[in-house]
């Protein structure tokens, strides 16, 4: 197939890129390289006949119908998004911009590609919709998962202006036929994350003797999922998803933030020593917790699982084993790209 990938610089998206490209379709990637955009996250497949970069911002019609338009995609998987809660705390218009207004303008430069198409084409073009389970919102302390038919209740900027993205997507296959699928997917976690996330960062502060910052008390939970397992989510639903539909996928990994950071850290104590014999949980901090935190977010990807026959082969464990081991090998993916650094998301 010949596949657009936007945000295919970022974390997931260039995990979709190194899949698709290994796999033999044509892809042509898509990304204006934001602080949290890296070519070299997608060096594997650089140079390869099949791959192809274009820096387009998806905010710009133009921009995005001149791609289109020149490479002829039988579908679009779209990734391109701001993407971290904090910073939507600090700067939420960015988010709606990027998040909302971007695939607007993205679905309406597909639609309007898509409206040409033969009609054996139109039925077989499809649009991935990338989406976060933060739409959904907070759990709570009751118990429950979240399923397809969640309402939508998001918390922070960022899982609004997702929410906002999923209703658009929805919009332009329910009123213009666009055959356009939406996914929801948990916390990813893997290599090539840009150091911000609470993986990453506990990996980087503790490697650097700081203090490894958890958020209020630590009791927050989140469901963890490996970036490849979300990635093979993300291709069956090319293949079998239905348009019109949404899937949900997780890990039935969760794990409170206090457990995940004890985790990294008693591995990090195998792996990676501290000079004076004492563990790194020793820098463990509880700081100001996040405005509006969520407290839990638990998935039900039985759908996937049924209709797509979907499930994920990593289990937390093993996923922190190879996250953690990638960036000990590739400590430059622990330094900042931009000045933020510090903590961000507070009170302005
Ligand atoms: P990321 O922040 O690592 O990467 C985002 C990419 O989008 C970057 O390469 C950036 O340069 C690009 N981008 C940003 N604005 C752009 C614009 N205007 N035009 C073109 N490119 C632009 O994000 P990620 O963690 O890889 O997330 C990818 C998608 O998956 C997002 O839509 C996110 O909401 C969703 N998602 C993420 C997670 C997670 O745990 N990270 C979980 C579920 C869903
Ligand atoms: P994060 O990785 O930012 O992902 P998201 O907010 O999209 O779930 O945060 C994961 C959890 O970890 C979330 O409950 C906030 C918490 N957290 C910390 O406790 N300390 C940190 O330094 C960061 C970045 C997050």
């Amino acid at each position: 197939m010949k596949i657009i990938v936007t945000g295919g610089a970022g974390f997931i998206g260039s995990a979709v890129v190194r899949r698709l490209v290994n796999d033999g379709h044509q892809v042509l990637n898509l990304d204006n390289l934001t602080y949290a955009g890296n070519l070299k996250s997608v060096a594997e497949v650089t140079g390869m006949s099949n791959y192809r970069y274009a820096r387009a911002d998806i905010c710009s019609g133009r921009a995005v119908s001149h791609a289109i338009n020149e490479f002829q995609p039988d579908a679009i998987m779209h990734l391109a998004a701001e993407s971290h809660v904090d910073r939507s705390i600090q700067g939420p218009l960015v988010f709606v911009q990027t998040n909302v207004v971007g695939t607007a303008v993205l679905l309406e430069a597909a639609y309007e590609y898509w409206v040409e198409l033969s009609d054996e084409q139109k039925r077989n073009f499809r649009f991935i919709h990338v989406s976060t389970d933060e739409v959904f919102g907070d759990l709570g302390t009751d118990g429950g998962q979240f399923t397809e038919d969640s309402p939508y209740r998001p918390s922070s900027p960022y899982a609004a202006s997702k929410a906002a993205s999923d209703h658009f997507a929805r919009a332009w296959n329910r009123t213009f036929g666009l055959p356009v699928i939406n996914t929801n997917c948990s916390n990813n976690i893997g290599p090539f994350q840009y150091p911000e996330k609470l993986v990453p960062s506990a990996i980087r502060t503790a490697l650097a003797g700081d203090a490894i910052q958890i958020f209020g008390d630590g009791t927050n939970i989140r469901d963890w999922l490996y970036v490849d397992d979300h990635v093979s989510g993300l291709v069956l639903t090319l293949e079998k998803g239905q348009p019109g539909q949404s899937y949900n996928f997780g890990g039935v990994s969760e794990c409170s933030n206090s457990d995940l950071v004890d985790l990294l850290c008693s591995h990090l104590d195998a792996l990676r020593p501290r000079t004076d014999g004492k563990s790194y949980r020793e820098q463990v901090k509880f700081i100001d917790d996040r405005l509006g935190h969520d407290l839990r977010y638990s998935i039900d990807s039985s759908r996937a699982r049924k209709e797509l026959g979907w499930s994920p082969i990593d289990t937390l464990a093993t996923s922190v084993e190879k996250t953690l081991s990638w960036y000990l090998e590739n400590p430059e993916w622990l330094e900042f790209s931009d000045s933020y650094g510090s903590r961000v998301g507070m009170p302005y």
